[in-house]
């Protein structure tokens, strides 16, 4: 059974999920501040399964953990110097803020803990996924290499996760961290997506389109994960708010005046696609779209307005990884011409 096609293609679509899974999660635990919940990785105060209160923990737990987080951070510091990255090795390295202990709250732990098994059952899943893509090394070997990526990718964004969580959520690795997300879910799906029938064939202004709007999307995830870095370095120096209380725009800089109108061309093409895809297959995913993205500008705006309430923020970082989610796979669906049983 493992080895059919329709096995693969289930447990490759069943990785993506979970990898979208994750990025809700994550913004969850960004939303409540819950990255240092765990301070050491991949347990999580030193058990897979954690303390629900802090009597269960030695006395000098805070002073433990500190020592292990530094030992992480040095060595990272290291991989970053190894790799010329000396700026931001020193950034990391003479940031006292990811020096501090951290203090034990049940709420914070259990949120990163199912953060992480959530995380582990992807593994598990990219692992049956690539079990199951050994039945195509001689007949289809792409698939099984685009499945092997998959899983090198997941692995490396777990190792990132233990950095962000080393680094205090520090900006610079959460972003690539973000961003590697939609990488190992991209290198799941193309070939676990299925190509359109030959009736149902989309003109090619329409998969022009498709791909144009995919392109936007990764443009306005990457001006969202650089505002957010902005959002966070204008916090860390008082300058969050304006005069009247709302998010600073001014502060927020020119990467954010991008992400908020190229929002408007993204209505506007998810407008076109709707009126011009004539193919039945695509259609409920467009209206999809449009709504997300309506809901999106809602929770953006939201997020000005009451400056990133925690429900608002993790909503907005979730859609927006729908909406690449979207995108991506009516892009891959148009330009697709191979699949996995053909
Ligand atoms: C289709 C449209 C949009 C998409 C796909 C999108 C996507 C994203 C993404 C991926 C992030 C990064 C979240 C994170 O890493 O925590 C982000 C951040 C942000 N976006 Fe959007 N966005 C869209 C529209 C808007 C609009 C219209 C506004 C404002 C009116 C807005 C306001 C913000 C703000 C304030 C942040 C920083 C949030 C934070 O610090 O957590 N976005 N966006």
């Amino acid at each position: 059974m493992v080895f059919t096609p329709q096995f693969y293609r289930k447990a490759g679509w069943l990785t993506c999920f979970s990898i979208f899974l994750l990025v809700l999660a994550g913004g969850i635990v960004r939303a409540t501040g819950s990255g240092m919940g765990c301070p050491d990785w991949p347990t999580c105060f030193g058990t897979y399964i954690p303390p629900t209160h802090e009597n269960q923990l030695p006395e000098n737990y805070q002073d433990i953990f500190l020592q292990k987080r530094l030992a992480k951070i040095d060595r990272y510091v290291k991989t970053l110097n190894a790799f010329g990255l000396t700026k931001q090795a020193d950034k990391i390295a003479n940031d006292q803020s990811i020096r501090e202990a951290e203090k034990f709250s049940v709420v914070t732990t259990w949120i990163e803990a199912i953060n992480r098994y959530l995380g582990a059952l992807t593994g598990l899943f990219a692992l049956t996924a690539l079990l199951s893509a050994i039945q195509f090394i001689r007949k289809k070997p792409s698939i099984f290499i685009f499945t092997l990526l998959g899983v090198i990718a997941v692995v490396i964004n777990a190792w990132m996760g233990s950095v962000v969580v080393a680094t205090n959520l520090m900006q610079g690795p959460i972003t690539i961290h973000y961003l590697a997300a939609f990488i190992a879910a991209g290198l799941f799906m193309w070939p676990a997506t299925n190509h359109l029938s030959k009736e149902e064939n989309v003109s090619s202004k329409v998969k022009t389109a498709l791909l144009v709007l995919f392109g936007i999307i990764i443009l306005q995830s990457i001006t969202g994960t650089w505002s957010r870095e902005t959002v966070d370095s204008i916090a860390k120096s008082n300058q969050l708010t304006d005069a009247s209380n709302h998010l600073n725009l001014t502060a927020m800089g020119f990467m954010f005046v991008i992400h908020r109108y190229l929002s408007l061309v993204v209505i506007g093409m998810g407008f076109y696609l709707y009126r011009n895809t004539l193919v039945r297959a695509f259609q409920k995913w467009i209206r999809a779209f449009l709504i997300i993205a309506f809901a999106q500008v809602l929770a953006g705006s939201i997020n000005i307005l009451f400056v990133l309430p925690p429900f608002a923020q993790a909503f907005h970082i979730f859609a927006g990884g729908i909406l690449l989610g979207i995108s991506m796979y009516l892009a891959f669906k148009s330009i697709k011409r191979t699949e996995i049983a053909s």
